[in-house]
């Protein structure tokens, strides 16, 4: 795994989202998996920030998201179809037709799974896969179990997760829906390229034993540790725990590779 580390969230999203940017100038017809959550907001404003320099053309571009909740409306603030309208899509003319996401209110989730699956497939697979990293280990919604399944499913979401999207809905905990439909972690580990970002203090024990640990179901992202293009950006906060292990080492302030 390649791990950098950044000084600051945005001088990590900025780097990332030019890395975007370059890849969709070679490959305009790029496909992109995008994540949702608090850590890829400084990334989502870098790139339309970008875009409105005229620096990007999403016009052939695809994006498959990673999850979204069952039973919530599209237009609801909570989907995660709102939080990339909001963040991304409105900004950026990416074509409404090549952007995909799980459809939590459909009749058969199962269907609604294999479609899905076969979508990406349709379209090439994902070349480049965007992550985040819950506190316990999760991405997407695989969440840590004794076994995890490997393509797009329904998911229990755990109290922690559910806590955490609180925000959405009001505060109100009882108002977070208990499903998901994810990305499984096959999904995941067959897009081409992944980058994972984690930032803030919280992230460090998690990131430590995301890169160093064992691989376990009991932290879904170490997983990734089985891929051959993996990287790590991560702020100094988040890298806490890999620099006092002295598993990364202080070059300039960013980056290393093990
Ligand atoms: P966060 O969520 O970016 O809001 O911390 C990350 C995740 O749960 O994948």
């Amino acid at each position: 795994m390649k791990i950098s580390i950044f000084k600051s969230q945005q001088q990590l999203a900025a780097a990332l989202a030019g890395r975007i940017v370059r890849k969709l100038r070679e490959e305009p017809r790029l496909v992109l998996g995008l994540a949702t959550g608090r850590t890829p907001l400084p990334l989502y404003h870098a790139l339309v920030s970008r875009h409105r320099k005229g620096e990007t053309d999403y016009s052939h571009a695809t994006t498959f998201n990673l999850d979204e909740f069952v039973g919530v409306e599209p237009a609801h603030p909570g989907s995660y179809r709102s939080y990339m309208r909001e963040h991304l899509f409105r900004h950026v003319n990416l074509n409404a037709k090549r952007t995909h996401f799980l459809d939590g209110r459909a009749e058969d989730l199962d269907a609604e799974c294999d479609r899905f699956e076969e979508s990406i497939l349709r379209a090439g697979g994902i070349d480049l896969q965007i992550l985040g990293i819950g506190c316990n280990g999760h991405i997407g919604f695989n969440e840590p179990a004794a076994e995890l399944l490997p393509w797009s499913h329904r998911v229990k979401l755990t109290l922690a997760s559910r806590k955490a999207n609180a925000g959405f809905f009001d505060g109100e905990l009882r108002k977070v829906p208990k499903e998901a439909l994810s990305m499984g972690v096959a999904t995941i580990l067959h897009a081409r390229q992944i980058v994972l970002m984690a930032t803030g203090p919280q992230k460090a024990e998690i990131v430590a034993k995301t890169v160093t640990g064992p691989i376990a179901t009991r932290v879904p992202a170490s997983l990734l540790q089985l891929h051959n293009d993996v990287e790590i950006l991560l702020d100094e906060a988040a890298a806490a725990d890999l620099r006092r292990a002295g598993l990364v080492g202080r070059r300039r302030g960013r980056l290393h590779e093990r």
